[in-house]
């Protein structure tokens, strides 16, 4: 059969995200599948009975990560690899990461019923937490996996009620046998939608990142002094969500500061003990610092950091930094990127070399072998959000770009 002419089932793909999408479905249209959770599991079951329903060799390692193998007819050179994750944000879309991991689904689904053969194997993955929502910090499997971040380290992440991440997988049954260690990959991609405004503003069908941004994310907790707001006089109060305020805007100015070329948001926050009349004596609160340069983003925090030591001073509340994480940009392979351009205009498809300033396990994935992705359109750019949308038509129009990159990749020697 002449390969060129193979397309993906659009309509299977969409039933696939749509049944995807009543698993853990919230009233808004959104999903919320935090990782983990019980939403996650059911997620994870249906993926599993998939995955073996095209005879599919499923793996499971001890990050929970799952994989499915298809043999190539080389099949001891290493494999493609392609896939994302099937968890969501707190109240989020119905495409974020999941559109990923159902495109190669349909990919291997589209392979297996035309009997086609490849001569690298073929593998399809969901990667655990990619989110870090609710354990930080994000794709930590694909970076335990990758051999950058520890296995136990991960297991000891808490979330807000203390519950332990490495508990939590043995809840769901999805603490697998194999160890989480990376092997010989011949090359990852990974298909997403964009989560930003480029591409519906550029009216382009599928975009090409040349990477990924790096992200930094920092804990502050502040220590105050608790008393009735009534009686207590406004001088010499040490208010700990006030010093948050300030802490938070100057977060906010970081950017217009360093001259641009970096994102700064604080997107959590919990504030003791939460009553209206009780100044505040506990807060904590995120930073997340973005950029291509690494080096600007750290400089950044170091400007900010002594901002916020000041602020923490001259209001009495003693401050913890916590410098959680750090992932440095991902430049990807630029062969694998130009070969996403090449094929969407080999399909007919406009398309637009870009950069992700979402974060991807494809970050990680990139220091084990050549990386790249495949970007479709968010309606109005929106994405985390329960509106997040993505037209059917560019569903199926990356998940094609996906077939084709794969293959032609899966056929090098
Ligand atoms: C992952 O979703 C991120 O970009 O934070
Ligand atoms: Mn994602
Ligand atoms: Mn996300």
């Amino acid at each position: 059969m002449d390969l060129s002419k193979l397309r993906i089932n659009g309509a299977r793909l969409r039933t696939s995200l749509e049944e995807m999408a009543k698993i853990g479905a919230t009233p808004n249209g959104g999903v919320q599948r935090l990782t983990l959770s019980d939403e996650d599991k059911r997620a994870r079951d249906l993926f599993v009975k998939w995955l073996k329903e095209i005879d599919l060799a499923v793996t499971i390692d001890e990050m929970g990560n799952i994989f499915g193998r298809r043999p190539g007819t080389e099949d001891n050179l290493p494999p493609v690899m392609s896939g994302s994750h099937v968890d969501s944000q707190p109240k989020g879309g119905r495409f974020d990461g999941i559109l990923g991991v159902m495109g190669a689904l349909e990919v291997m689904r589209t392979l297996h019923e035309n009997k086609v053969k490849t001569r690298h194997p073929m593998m399809i993955v969901d990667w655990t937490n990619e989110e870090g929502s609710r354990f930080a910090p994000a794709m930590v499997s694909s970076g335990v996996w990758a051999g950058v971040l520890e296995r136990d380290y991960a297991y000891g992440r808490t979330d807000i009620n203390g519950k332990k991440f490495g508990e939590e997988l043995v809840r769901i049954g999805y603490k697998g046998p194999a160890p989480a260690a990376k092997w010989p990959v011949h090359a990852y991609y990974e298909y997403h939608i964009e989560q930003g405004p480029m591409l519906e503003g550029q009216k382009k069908t599928i975009g090409a990142p040349k990477g990924i941004l790096c992200l930094h994310w920092y804990d502050i907790y502040l220590t105050g002094e608790a008393n009735q707001v009534g009686p207590t006089p406004m001088e010499g109060r040490h208010d700990a969500l006030c010093a948050a305020a300030e802490m938070i805007l100057a977060t906010n100015r970081l950017p217009d500061r360093m001259g641009g070329n970096i994102v700064a948001t604080v997107g959590e926050i919990q504030n003791k003990p939460n009553s209206r009349n009780i100044i505040p004596d506990g807060v904590h609160f995120t930073v997340d610092i973005r950029s291509w340069d690494d080096d600007h983003a750290i400089k950044a925090w170091e400007h900010l950091k002594i901002d916020l030591q000041e602020i923490a001073a001259r209001r009495g509340t003693p401050i913890r930094i916590d410098e959680t994480w750090r992932c440095p940009h991902a430049p990807f392979a630029e062969r694998l990127v130009q070969r996403v351009l090449d094929t969407a205009g080999e399909l007919g498809y406009s398309s637009l070399h870009m950069v992700s300033g979402a974060g991807h396990d494809a970050s990680y994935m990139n220091q084990v072998c050549p990386t790249a992705m495949i970007f479709v359109p968010s309606i109005g750019g929106r994405s985390h959000v329960e509106v997040e949308n993505t037209a059917w038509s560019d569903c199926e129009a990356g998940a094609n770009v996906l077939l084709h990159c794969l293959l032609k990749t899966a056929d090098e020697h």
